[in-house]
């Protein structure tokens, strides 16, 4: 197994299933050693398992990416394994029903789904970089993962698309402070990629107006997400830092009509 992380060390959040497991695999698969982190055990287990099983280098971590004292330790142990960190990969985000699904009207909104959707999907992104930063000596890259949510609107999910948004703006921030220490930092922002998360979050509805949105005939997959991470987490992207890479097969390079003519003819 060789390749562009050879010796690398990389940390994947989310990794338990979806993109971050696709990302984590990926990166194992071009030589890097992997702390998959999940709330969930089980998966972080899984995906850990499933790099082994490919001759891969991975560690598990249960860790509530927003929970700064379970991060510090998160990453305590990846580091007393491997001794740094050189890749960072902040995927986590909630997507349950009981956040994401009651995400809906503001003016019924209930103020635990808007600060449980910070606390994770933004807070998370923080503390990983806050208790990342420190091991990384020689430099390295982070990837946020946001999503076309946080670039249009929608007329659910606004405390989502509100913290992918800032997420952008934090993605910038850590660019600026920590690029003269050789950290790059960049965002990706997908649209619809088909994860059982994605399926379950989505009514049928929600799911078919997606898929008329794109330009073009695929949706991305988890691996065309690994492989824009995997890139942008690279030496053949040491100039890119600060930038947000959209990855949604031409969902947001077109005015609405597109997507209405595609849904009225939908079979
Ligand atoms: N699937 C899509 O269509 C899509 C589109 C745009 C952006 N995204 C983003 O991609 C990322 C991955 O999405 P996915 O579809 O693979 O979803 P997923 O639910 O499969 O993956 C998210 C993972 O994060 C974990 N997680 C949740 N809360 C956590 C916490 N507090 N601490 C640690 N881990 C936690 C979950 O257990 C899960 O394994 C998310 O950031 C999501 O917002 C997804």
């Amino acid at each position: 197994m060789s390749g562009r992380f050879d010796g690398k060390v990389a940390l994947v959040t989310g990794a338990g299933s979806g993109i971050g497991a696709a990302c984590a695999a990926r990166l194992a698969a071009e030589g890097a050693c992997v702390g998959v982190l999940d709330l969930r055990t089980a998966g972080a287990r899984a995906t850990a398992a499933s790099i082994r099983a490919r001759g891969g280098t991975a560690m598990a971590l249960t860790c509530d990416v927003s929970d700064d004292k379970q991060v510090e330790e998160a990453v305590a142990t990846l580091v007393t394994s491997f001794g740094r960190v050189d890749v960072l990969h902040s995927n986590a985000a909630v997507l349950d029903h009981g956040v994401y699904g009651r995400d809906r009207e503001l003016e019924t909104l209930d103020v635990a789904v808007w600060d449980r959707t910070m606390e994770v999907n933004l807070r998370g992104a923080m503390l990983m970089v806050k208790h990342t930063v420190p091991v990384m000596p020689d430099g390295g890259a982070m990837v946020l993962t946001s999503s076309v949510s946080a670039l249009a609107g929608d007329t659910v999910h606004a405390a989502y698309g509100a913290s992918k948004a800032a997420l952008l703006g934090f993605t910038r921030y850590v660019a600026t402070m920590y690029g003269a220490r050789g950290i790059r930092c960049n965002a990706v922002a997908p649209a619809l990629v088909l994860t059982p998360a994605a399926e379950r979050a989505l009514t049928p509805d929600q799911l078919a107006v997606k898929q008329a949105e794109r330009l073009l005939p695929w949706a991305c997959s988890v691996d065309d997400v690994a492989s824009l991470v995997a890139f942008l987490c690279s030496d053949e992207a040491r100039c890119l830092t600060g930038q947000t890479l959209v990855i949604d097969s031409g969902t947001l390079a077109h005015r609405p009509q597109h997507a209405v003519e595609r849904w009225r003819s939908r079979p």
